[in-house]
């Protein structure tokens, strides 16, 4: 079993269990602490909008609390998350790629978002809450926003099972990234599994159409630009093109 996942709280309904883990942390939550929700009613995504989830869906939230990490160094941790999903629903057969940096797609549909809120004390990351939703059950409204549900691609797959592979796979990364604080293992199969078709990078007030091309070792996304030249982005969201 991890050790990441305990002590663990599970809440019938809740608003949003970053905020709700938030609130545990200022209690002082320990590392590792997970809270779980059956149903949120205020799900928070990116850019202050809305997570919709619903019953069955698998909604949480892990607290991290690194023992030494600079600010600048955390954005990557995001691809560590997203990438220990992934290979969790490889063992499941599901293949997924990510779109850089904080979702996970399924033959081009979203299948799972992560929301990471970091607070800093000083020079150091006192604590990181990462937030991960993944559309387990089918519903009317995913095909609206363009989202895919787990359990179209196999029936058997379970938000228990996802989040036990997530947790087993997560602990082991997040030790090794511990002691780099970098991507290096992780940089080459995250590129492989980009999604990568032409998408819009929002920055600020910025539009791009870009093609991604790769993942470095602190997260930045290599991409070419319209008239095809190379550039990198180190924050920044990306849209598909419909
Ligand atoms: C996104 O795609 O913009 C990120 C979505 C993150 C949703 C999860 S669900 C569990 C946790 N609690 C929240 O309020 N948001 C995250």
């Amino acid at each position: 079993m991890s050790s990441l996942g305990q002590p663990l709280r599970w809440l019938a309904t809740c608003g949003s269990t970053n905020t709700t883990l938030n609130t545990w942390a200022a209690d002082g939550a320990p590392h590792g602490s997970l809270m779980v929700a059956e149903e949120q009613v205020e799900g928070r995504g990116r850019l202050g909008r809305t997570w919709h989830s619903t019953k069955g869906d698998l909604m949480f939230s892990l607290l991290l609390r690194p023992k030494s990490l600079a600010p600048i160094h955390a954005p990557p941790l995001t691809l560590l998350v997203g990438l220990s999903l992934l290979r969790c629903l490889d063992e499941a057969g599901v293949h997924c790629q990510i779109k850089w940096p904080n979702d996970l797609y399924i033959d081009g549909k979203k299948c799972a978002g992560i929301l990471t809120e970091m607070s800093t004390a000083g020079k150091h990351v006192s604590k990181i809450v990462v937030g991960v939703g993944v559309n387990i059950k089918e519903k009317k409204e995913l095909e609206e926003v363009g989202g895919v549900a787990l359990e179209n691609c196999d029936p058997a797959i379970t938000k228990w099972s996802v989040l036990d592979g997530f947790l087993r796979i997560f602990e082991s990364h997040w030790t090794d990234f511990q002691k780099d604080q970098s991507l290096a293992k992780h940089a080459e199969i995250l590129s492989e599994r980009l999604l990568d078709k032409k998408q819009i990078l929002l920055n600020g007030n910025s539009k791009l159409e870009i093609s991604p091309l790769r993942v470095l070792e602190n997260g930045a996304l290599v991409y070419l630009d319209a008239n095809g030249e190379k550039h990198h982005a180190v924050s920044g969201e990306l849209s598909l093109i419909s």
